[in-house]
Order: C-alpha cells, then sequence, then structure tokens
C-alpha cells in the first residue's frame, strides 16, 4: 500500500542546530548499520523506516559497507526509497560513508581521491539517488595526506553528489588538522561522527571542546552500546538479540556482555526507573544532555525500539546527584 507520512510528525521532535551550519538534525536519528541488510527482513526494515519518519525523524544514516552484505544496506534503503520516500526527499537528511574495506585491490579502501569518489558514486546508485546530504570519511587513513583526502570532500560537494561532509571517528588532533584544510577549501566540516556511550566516554576529553571552538557538529554513534544500555541484558543473552546473532562488520558479541558490565546495567536501570525512564532513554537523555551534541544516532532492529528510545525526549535533565551517581557506577 502507498505510504502517507504521519502528518503530525513534526509535532513532538526537537531539532537542534548542527554546529555553526544552517542545518537542523533531529535530536535522535537512525542508523542502517545492521538490521538493513539482505540477511534481514525487508518489510520489518521499512516499518522502521515508517516510523522513525512518522516521528520526525529525518536524518537516516548509512556507509557503502552496510548490511551484510556490505552494499546491501544502501540496496535496501533505495527500494523502500522508491517507494515510499521519494515525495518526500526535500525532508531528509541521508548520510553515507566510505573508509573501510569496500572492494578488492588498492582503491576498495581507506582515504585515497580514487577511493571516496569512486564509493560515492557506486553508494548513489545503490541507494537511486542524485545526491547525498552528507557525506563522510568513515576512518582516519595514516597513510594518504589528510590534504588529498579533504580535496575529496570538498571535489564532491562541486561536483553537487553531496551537500555537506562529514568525519568519523578521527582524534581530536586530526580532527581539528582536517577542519583547517577543509575551511580553507571553502568546504567547512559539518559534523564529526564518534562514538560515545555511557561505556566509552573517550570524547569528552577534548573532541567535544574542539568540535565546540570550531563550530561543528555532533551525532555520537552506538549512543546504546550496541544494546548494552538497555533492559534486554539484565538476565543474560537473550535469544535474536545483536550479541546472541554473530552478524559480524563490528556487532557485539557474547563475549563483550561481562558479569562486570551487567552488575553495571543493572544499577543504571535501577537509576532510570527513579527517573520514571527505562535504561534505553536514561542513556541516550545522559548524552542529549550536552548542548555540544546535535543528535544520538540510533539501531533499531523493530519499529518499537525506536518509539522507545525516542522516549528520551520527555526528559533530558538530570540532577548534579544523578550525575554523580552514574559517575559511580561508571567508575
Ligand atoms: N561511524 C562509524 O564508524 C559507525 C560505527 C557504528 C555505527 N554507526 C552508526 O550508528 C548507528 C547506530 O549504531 P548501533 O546500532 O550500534 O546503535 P545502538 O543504538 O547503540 O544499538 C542499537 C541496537 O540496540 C538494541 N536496541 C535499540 N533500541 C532498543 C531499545 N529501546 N530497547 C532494547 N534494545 C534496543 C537493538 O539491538 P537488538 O538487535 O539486540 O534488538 C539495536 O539494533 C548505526 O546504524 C550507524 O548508522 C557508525
Amino acid at each position: 500500500m502507498n505510504y502517507l507520512a504521519n502528518t503530525e510528525r513534526y509535532k513532538n521532535m526537537e531539532y537542534r542546530r548542527c554546529g555553526n551550519s544552517g542545518l537542523k538534525l533531529p535530536a535522535v536519528s537512525l542508523g542502517l548499520w545492521h538490521n538493513f541488510g539482505d540477511i534481514d527482513v525487508l518489510a520489518n526494515a521499512r516499518n522502521i523506516l515508517r516510523l522513525a519518519f512518522d516521528s520526525g525523524i529525518t536524518h537516516f544514516d548509512l556507509a557503502n559497507n552496510y548490511g551484510p552484505p556490505a552494499g546491501s544496506a544502501e540496496e535496501n534503503f533505495g527500494k523502500i526509497f522508491k517507494d515510499d520516500f521519494k515525495p518526500y526527499r526535500d525532508e531528509l537528511i541521508i548520510s553515507t560513508k566510505a573508509g573501510w574495506g569496500m572492494w578488492e585491490g588498492p582503491y576498495g579502501d581507506w582515504g585515497s581521491k580514487k577511493y571516496l569518489v569512486a564509493s560515492l558514486d557506486q553508494s548513489l546508485k545503490r541507494m537511486g539517488l542524485d545526491y547525498v546530504d552528507i557525506f563522510y570519511h568513515h576512518r582516519p587513513d595514516p597513510e594518504t595526506p589528510l590534504e588529498e583526502t579533504m580535496t575529496a570532500l570538498d571535489l564532491i560537494v562541486r561536483q553537487g553528489k553531496a551537500l555537506y561532509v562529514g568525519i568519523s571517528s578521527y582524534l581530536p588532533a586530526e580532527a581539528e588538522k582536517a577542519f583547517k584544510i577543509l575551511k580553507e577549501l571553502g568546504t567547512p566540516c559539518l559534523i564529526h561522527q564518534p562514538k560515545y556511550s555511557m561505556f566509552d566516554r573517550w570524547v569528552e576529553y577534548g573532541l567535544l571542546d574542539i568540535l565546540e571552538q570550531d563550530g561543528v557538529g555532533c551525532i555520537p554513534f552506538s549512543p546504546l552500546a550496541q544494546g548494552l544500555l538497555t533492559n534486554k541484558y539484565l538476565n543474560g543473552i537473550p535469544e535474536g538479540s545483536r550479541a546472541a546473532t554473530h552478524r559480524g562488520n563490528g556487532a557485539i558479541d557474547e563475549n563483550e556482555v561481562t558479569e562486570d558490565k551487567i552488575a553495571r546495567i543493572r544499577k543504571l536501570n535501577d537509576l532510570a526507573i527513579n527517573r520514571g525512564q527505562d535504561l534505553a532513554q536514561m542513556a541516550l537523555a545522559w548524552i542529549l544532555r550536552d548542548k555540544r551534541i546535535t543528535s544520538v544516532l540510533i539501531g533499531a532492529s523493530r519499529p518499537q525500539q525506536v518509539t522507545d528510545s525516542l522516549g528520551c525526549l520527555n526528559n533530558l535533565a538530570f540532577s548534579a546527584d544523578e550525575l554523580n551517581r552514574i559517575n559511580e557506577i561508571l567508575k
């Protein structure tokens, strides 16, 4: 059946300005790293995307290698986009990336101009798009000169294949250099996409300060630590969960669900309940409490998880006492 978006979709979402740019992103964005590949059920993927857009999530994040197999998340998104979202293209911010291994030979990985330009051309074909809104370099490349990688991002914007550019997983010093080069080229960096959750707080030690100083937005990935910071692992590893399904490509496995983590998750869960939230909602609110964060980039294996996670927006404020208690638990 033809999809008609919910007419109330902009009522309950908060939109935050991305750094010093003119672009606003929803406080919660949806990523297609897992659950949108050929090993997944297309109808479920479609329902997740529809529910997200119906709830005001205007930003979908992809990469060339999402799936599995690599490329299939973009292809499946392309199918759903063609059926459902084409009339809404101008209401959507669609991003993709290149930087991890994608095809054989010396031109299908890292950060050369050859790889980035060719990869985005492939991504646009798979998704059936004329352009993406944001194109990222997915990870720093220790061998390619930063000038070459940043010049490739600038070129892609000048070619009209992306409107904005970003970088992902760059450490503070290398991010700062990249911002400077991009600024000189006339294509300022829109956004940085780092890993950030209660279980991984590295961005607090320098990166967020640099982003604020340079007017660059921040969209943390895996804010739920791939599902650990929810109530699903309180009693061990449930069947069908990401940790139980061996999806590969960086997905968590059983070894990461340690007794120590479960003990902390239980304490955090008690605290969340006291705040009138579930743990997923508290973990997302805890990231969004910092105004330097533009959006949290969640994943979901079913529509209900999106609805649940969006509940974080009902309470983003933390007392000093609550923050201290969280620091204690995470110590
Ligand atoms: N730039 C990069 O290098 C990079 C790397 C990784 C990810 N990313 C981006 O970040 C996005 C999000 O990453 P992520 O999927 O790891 O994020 P996440 O939000 O930390 O984890 C998502 C997973 O947690 C579980 N979950 C989500 N909401 C839940 C809820 N309310 N209650 C219970 N369980 C819930 C689901 O797992 P189950 O399958 O167990 O249900 C879901 O697939 C990706 O899609 C991608 O766009 C970027």
